[in-house]
C-alpha cells in the first residue's frame, strides 16, 4: 500500500498494538498495509513480538489505522524518535488513539492475563517527546474520562474483567528489581511497562483523545517466586489478545 492510499482512507481512529498483541489486527482483516521501513522518519522495531507496520482495518465499516509494533527508548532512541509514528498518524487526520501495551502487574488484586484500563501514568523515563517544545502542556487528563467510561461499559457488557490503574513507564531494557517494584507501588503504580507514556504525551500535545489499555502479561518482579522472560510476556499477550480484540471492537 502506498502512503497515498492511507491518506485516502481518512482514518480518524488509530490503535497502537504492544508486545504480542499484533494479532488483534489479523482478527479484523487487513485491507492494506505499509511497512514502517517504507516511511521516511520511521523504522522497524528491533524487538521480537513487534511487527513494524501500519495496517488499515475496518471495524463496523469505519477505517481504523493500526500500528503493529512500536519503538522504545531502550532501543537507544530518543522520546522524540519513538513518537514519530504518532506525529505521522496525526498528519492523516487521526483524532483519537488507543495505546495498548504488555505490562507487569504490581497491584496484587489484579490477575495475569487480565486487562487494565490506564487511568493515569507515572513518567519514570527521565525524558519526554516534548523536549524543545511545546512547553508546559496540561497533562491533567491524559487518558480521556469519557472514553474510559465507554471501555468500562463495553467490558461489563462483554463480561470481561477490566481493572483500572496507574501505569508506570520505566526505561528498561532490563526488568525491574523487587525493590524498584516496591518503590513504584509506593508511588501509586498498578502496572509497569517500558512504553506508551511518550506516545500518550505526544498525542495529547497534538490534541488527540487518548485511551490506554495494558495487557497484564506477568507479575512484576518480586510479587511471585518467578523470573521474568520476554518470550513469556509475548506468549501471554498472544493467548489473551482475543479479549483485547473483542473489547476494542466493542468500544469502536
Ligand atoms: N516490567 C516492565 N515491562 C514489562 C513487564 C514488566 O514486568 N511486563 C511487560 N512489560
Amino acid at each position: 500500500m502506498s502512503i497515498a492510499a492511507l491518506e485516502k482512507a481518512c482514518p480518524e481512529t488509530a490503535i497502537v498494538l504492544g508486545s504480542g498483541l499484533g494479532s488483534v489486527a489479523e482478527a479484523w482483516g487487513i485491507e492494506a498495509e505499509v511497512a514502517y521501513a517504507d516511511i521516511p522518519g520511521l523504522s522497524a522495531s528491533t524487538v521480537p513480538g513487534h511487527a513494524g507496520r501500519f495496517v488499515l482495518s475496518r471495524v463496523h465499516g469505519k477505517p481504523v489505522l493500526i500500528a503493529q509494533g512500536r519503538r522504545h527508548l531502550y532501543e537507544g532512541l530518543t522520546a522524540h524518535e519513538v513518537t514519530a509514528g504518532i506525529r505521522f498518524m496525526h498528519t492523516f487526520g487521526v483524532k483519537r488513539i488507543i495505546l495498548t501495551n504488555a505490562a507487569g502487574a504490581i497491584n496484587a488484586s489484579f490477575a495475569v492475563g487480565d486487562l487494565m484500563l490506564i487511568t493515569d501514568h507515572l513518567n519514570l523515563l527521565g525524558s519526554t517527546p516534548l523536549l524543545g517544545g511545546p512547553h508546559f502542556h496540561d497533562m491533567s487528563e491524559v487518558y480521556s474520562a469519557p472514553w474510559r467510561a465507554r471501555f468500562i461499559e463495553a467490558a461489563s457488557q462483554l463480561r470481561l474483567p477490566l481493572h483500572q490503574g496507574v501505569y508506570a513507564a520505566t526505561l528498561g531494557p532490563q526488568y525491574e528489581t523487587p525493590a524498584e517494584i516496591r518503590m513504584m507501588r509506593t508511588l501509586g503504580a498498578d502496572a509497569v511497562g517500558m512504553s506508551t507514556v511518550p506516545e500518550a504525551i505526544q498525542a495529547r500535545a497534538l490534541g488527540m483523545e487518548v485511551a490506554g489499555i495494558s495487557m497484564l502479561t506477568n507479575w512484576a518482579a518480586g510479587l511471585k517466586a518467578q523470573t521474568l522472560d520476554h518470550s513469556e510476556v509475548v506468549s501471554t499477550g498472544r493467548a489473551s489478545s482475543a479479549n483485547l480484540a473483542a473489547l476494542l471492537k466493542s468500544v469502536l
